[in-house]
């Protein structure tokens, strides 16, 4: 056992006494099946973050009545770590997820992550797993940390009690293919005043059986519509959405509280600005993105976040139509920005937003 230098939130290292390295094939990782060697684990009790460990990654033990289980009490964050060209281990904007990990918290009601802890528990865990990291074109290690009530108590109330923990997976691309998404008004992911805006558990759960029914009709995932006038686009659920009409490229406000301020989403803006693309962050009705592709002026459609990174839409549906995009060969903005972002996290272009922080 080794103990990190940290003085408020010491981590306990355990190392695995074996590797299971050896046993994954690199060139066929399936996103989210494969787990590197360790996880990091701390309690919050009696109103203080403890029991900070890295430990060989395992399963855990929880009493049947743990409280996220059943009222959902439990945020996520998702994020990646990079092998640069050069060998170099860096992490993509952690900063931009422990502010978003902390006002999810927030708004579930679960205490706040110390910075010191969240920073040193992640640089720790990925430096010990760092020979998980694909050192290829389209691989990156994605990091889950996430936080969960585990009061044992079935009555309604905020816990007491919280884990939090981080796991890793090395990972490749998450769409193979662009993206058939699915638009329809009557299930709704999120509405003003609720937790659409932040990563709690729930807001996934509840996308599952609308899901199901769009893969049945032979989409990916499904393009949201907001519940109040039925008519404006949120987001795809797994990516923040992004259209180009006519040389302008949109995409929605997180204002209204009820899209996912994605750490992509906020990049590719950045790029695409720096880029001397126009950029408009505007509300995009169902009818304008329909008229649009009628008139020939939707020349680029993606969806950003990160695990997809910038994954192209191919076909957008809506009632039984099928509004396809132009080819992906042909498109340049999806096209430009997925190459900028690449190029930055391996190192080969200028870090110039100061995104990547070495581990
Ligand atoms: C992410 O991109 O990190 C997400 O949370 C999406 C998830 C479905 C993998």
């Amino acid at each position: 056992m080794d103990t990190a230098i940290n003085t408020t939130f010491p981590i306990e290292i355990h190392k695995s006494p074996v590797s299971h390295i050896s046993t994954v094939d690199f060139d066929q990782l399936q996103f989210g099946k494969v787990f590197t060697d360790h996880m990091f684990e701390a309690d919050y009790i009696d109103g203080k973050w403890t029991n900070c460990t890295i430990r060989p990654l395992s399963t855990l033990q929880l009493h049947p009545a743990t409280s996220a289980l059943h009222y959902g009490q439990a945020v996520f964050e998702g994020m990646k770590a990079f092998k640069t060209t050069e060998g170099k281990v860096m992490l993509f904007r952690p900063d931009a997820n422990f502010r978003r990990l902390n006002e999810s918290c927030v708004r579930m009601a679960i205490p706040e992550l110390p910075e010191e802890l969240f920073m040193d528990a992640l640089f720790q865990l990925v430096r010990i797993d760092a020979d998980w990291i694909p050192n290829t074109d389209e691989g990156s290690m994605y990091i889950r940390p996430f936080v969960f009530a585990t009061d044992d108590f079935v009555g309604i109330k905020p816990s007491d009690t919280f884990k939090f923990i981080i796991f890793c997976c090395p990972v490749a691309r998450y769409y193979s293919k662009p993206v058939r998404v699915y638009m329809q008004e009557q299930f709704i992911r999120a509405f003003p005043g609720g937790t659409g805006a932040v990563k709690a558990a729930g807001n996934y759960g509840a996308t599952m059986m609308p899901l199901m029914e769009a893969r049945k009709r032979g989409f990916d995932q499904m393009l949201w519509i907001d519940g109040v006038t039925h008519n404006r686009l949120q987001e795809i659920g797994t990516m923040n959405v992004f259209v180009q009409i006519d040389d302008t490229i949109i995409t929605i406000p997180t204002t209204e509280g009820t899209i996912l301020k994605g750490v992509t989403r906020d990049s590719c803006i950045a790029l695409l600005r720096d880029g001397g693309y126009k950029v408009e962050e505007r509300d995009v009705t169902i009818q304008e993105l329909i008229d649009a592709h009628r008139s020939g002026r939707l020349h680029d459609a993606f969806g950003t976040g990160t695990a997809a990174t910038v994954a192209p839409i191919g076909v957008i549906g809506y009632k039984d139509e099928e509004y396809e995009l132009p080819p992906v060969e042909s498109r340049k903005a999806s096209a430009w920005l997925k190459h900028e972002l690449w190029a930055i996290r391996k190192g080969i272009a200028t870090d110039r937003f100061d995104w990547m922080w070495e581990v």
